[in-house]
This record gives structure tokens, C-alpha cells and sequence, in this order.
């Protein structure tokens, strides 16, 4: 029987999408509220049993090693004037007995290239994905959890999917399913953003997966596909052809924070959310409705 204590997180991608805001930024470190995106996805795999953190990164990501690096400067300045909490925040970035591991990819030539990168640090063990511009709130402990608990079932390669509306399908892979299992249905096919037309359904793949390690060995065969990159749908595909491959759809909410509508969703989220704000937050939206409204009537 496996367990997963490794997750893989692919950051070395352009984030065009977000520029200029991410011509010198990680768009990982992008906040949601007050925390990166990348830590919630680290969160999240933490909460899941996760004990090895693998970030493959580029040369301008640096933020992202810092972030999850110990700041003694900092840390001293806010011991030497009692802002405790403040100290904490910072400690509980990485929990003391989970690890940080960098690898460099070179060249942004697709995710499945970038996870390749990281053969050598996951070895022979199944491993999770996760992409932090998918940030997923999710119920019982978080998607990662929820995925690694069929795992424990199944001790398969698992996607985590979502119902997606038809004409969005060209931004996603997606995936032929049978033999539903209430969220859980065995994968029978994965075609990398297909036309509405040429999709065989709407269900797509997010940016969660638990891997078996054979996928390693296809992704160092697989040609660059769409766009030109070496595509992990197009290993996924492969490993199918060998072994039985899981999707499940996940009890959360997603928001597409590689998008700008998704970042801002998210944000008034979790804004709404928040310990602190939510209520000031609140209170300054319905104020901005009502506003709106009287704008319309006015029309
Ligand atoms: P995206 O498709 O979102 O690409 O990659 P991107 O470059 O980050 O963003 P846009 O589309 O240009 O705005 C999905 C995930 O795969 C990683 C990205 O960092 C992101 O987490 N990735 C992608 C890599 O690590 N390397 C690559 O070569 C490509």
C-alpha cells in the first residue's frame, strides 16, 4: 500500500495572462486577501498528509523560495517588540517536519515537461500535482484530502475534475468518463482543450492530480503537442493505455486564479470570508450594490 507524502508544484509558467502584473512577480505569489496563492495550495497539501513540497521553478520565481524561507531579520523585529501573532504567522508557513525542494526548469515548455523535471526528487513513489492558480476551497480537509483518501481505495492515478460550461472546454482537458461511482467514474479518454464540438464532455480537468510514477517515463517520450508544449494530458493519455486512471469530482468550490475574473471572484470570496474584514468588507459591497442599483433605476 502507498501513501502520498509527495506534491509536485509546477511554477516556472510565463503567467501571461496576468502581465504586466507578473513581468517580474510570480503569479503564484499573487494574494489572495493577505496570503500568496502558492500558499494556499501548499495549505492544502499539507492538510492532506503532504511531507515534501517539490517547486519547480524558473529563474524569475525567486519570491517563491523566499516566501517559504526562513526571514530572521524579520522574525527578530517582531520578537523584539512582542507582535507574537504576527511571529507566528510567519512560523506556520511550512510546518517543522514538512520539506522544501527546488528544481529548475530551464525553458517553460509545458506542464508536463515541468513535472518531468521532477523525476528525480519523486523517484518510484505516486505523487500529487497541484497548480496554485486553481485555488480550490474545499469541504472535508481540502481537495488534495479528499483525492487522497480514494487513493487509499484505489492506489490509482487520480484527476480532480469539475463540470465546466460547454463552450469554455477549449480551456481545459477533458475527459470521456464511465462507470460513475457517485464523484468518482474511471477515466476512458483525456483530449487537451478540445472545441465544444469535438469534446466528449464537459467534464474538465482542475488542477489537482495524484500520479502514479510510471508517468515519468512517458512524459520523457511524448512529442510537444497543442501549442507547442509538452503537455501532461498527452502522458495521462499514454498512462491510460497501461493503467486504470480515476477522476473525481471534488466537494469545493474552484476559482481560476490564472484568469483575472477568477482572481477577483476569489477574492471578493475570501474577502467576504475573512476573520478580520468580512464585515467591514461586506458592508462596503452592499453599500456599492445599492449604489449600483440606484445607478440603473436613474438609467
Ligand atoms: P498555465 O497554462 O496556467 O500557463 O500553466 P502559465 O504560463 O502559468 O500562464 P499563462 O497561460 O501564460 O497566463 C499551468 C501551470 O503549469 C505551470 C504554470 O506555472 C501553472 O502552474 N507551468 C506551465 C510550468 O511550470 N511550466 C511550463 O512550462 C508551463
Amino acid at each position: 500500500m502507498s501513501i502520498i507524502t509527495k506534491a509536485v508544484f509546477p511554477v516556472a509558467g510565463l503567467g501571461t495572462r496576468f502581465l504586466p502584473a507578473t513581468k517580474a512577480n510570480p503569479k503564484e505569489m499573487l494574494p489572495v486577501v493577505d496570503k500568496p496563492l502558492i500558499q494556499y495550495a501548499v495549505d492544502e497539501a499539507v492538510r492532506a498528509g503532504i511531507k515534501e513540497l517539490i517547486f519547480v521553478t524558473s529563474s524569475s520565481k525567486r519570491a517563491i523560495e523566499d516566501h517559504f524561507d526562513k526571514n530572521y531579520e524579520l522574525e527578530r523585529e517582531l520578537e523584539r517588540k512582542g507582535k507574537d501573532d504576527l511571529l507566528k504567522l510567519l512560523r506556520d508557513v511550512v510546518p517543522p517536519d514538512v520539506t522544501c525542494i527546488y528544481i529548475r526548469q530551464a525553458e517553460a515548455l509545458g506542464l508536463g515537461h515541468a513535472i518531468l523535471c521532477a523525476r528525480s526528487v519523486v523517484g518510484n513513489d505516486p505523487f500529487a500535482v497541484l497548480l496554485a492558480d486553481d485555488l480550490i476551497d474545499g469541504e472535508r480537509g481540502g481537495c488534495l484530502a479528499q483525492m487522497v483518501e480514494q487513493f487509499q481505495r484505489l492506489q490509482a492515478s487520480i484527476l480532480g475534475v469539475e463540470q465546466v460550461p460547454i463552450e469554455d472546454t477549449s480551456s481545459y482537458g477533458i475527459v470521456e468518463l464511465a462507470g460513475y461511482d457517485g464523484r468518482l467514474a474511471r477515466v476512458q479518454g483525456i483530449v487537451e482543450k478540445p472545441k465544444a464540438e469535438d469534446a466528449p464532455s464537459d467534464m474538465a480537468v482542475v488542477g489537482r492530480y495524484i500520479l502514479s510514477p510510471e508517468i515519468f517515463s512517458i512524459l520523457a517520450e511524448v512529442q510537444p503537442g497543442k501549442g507547442g508544449e509538452i503537455q501532461l494530458t498527452d502522458g495521462i493519455a499514454k498512462l491510460m493505455e497501461k493503467r486504470a486512471v480515476y477522476s473525481y469530482e471534488f466537494d469545493g468550490r474552484r476559482y481560476d486564479c490564472g484568469s483575472k475574473i477568477g482572481y477577483l471572484q476569489a477574492t471578493v470570496d475570501y474577502a467576504l470570508k475573512h476573520s478580520e474584514l468580512g464585515e467591514e468588507f461586506e458592508a462596503f459591497l452592499k453599500g456599492k450594490l445599492c449604489r449600483l442599483q440606484g445607478d440603473d433605476q436613474d438609467t
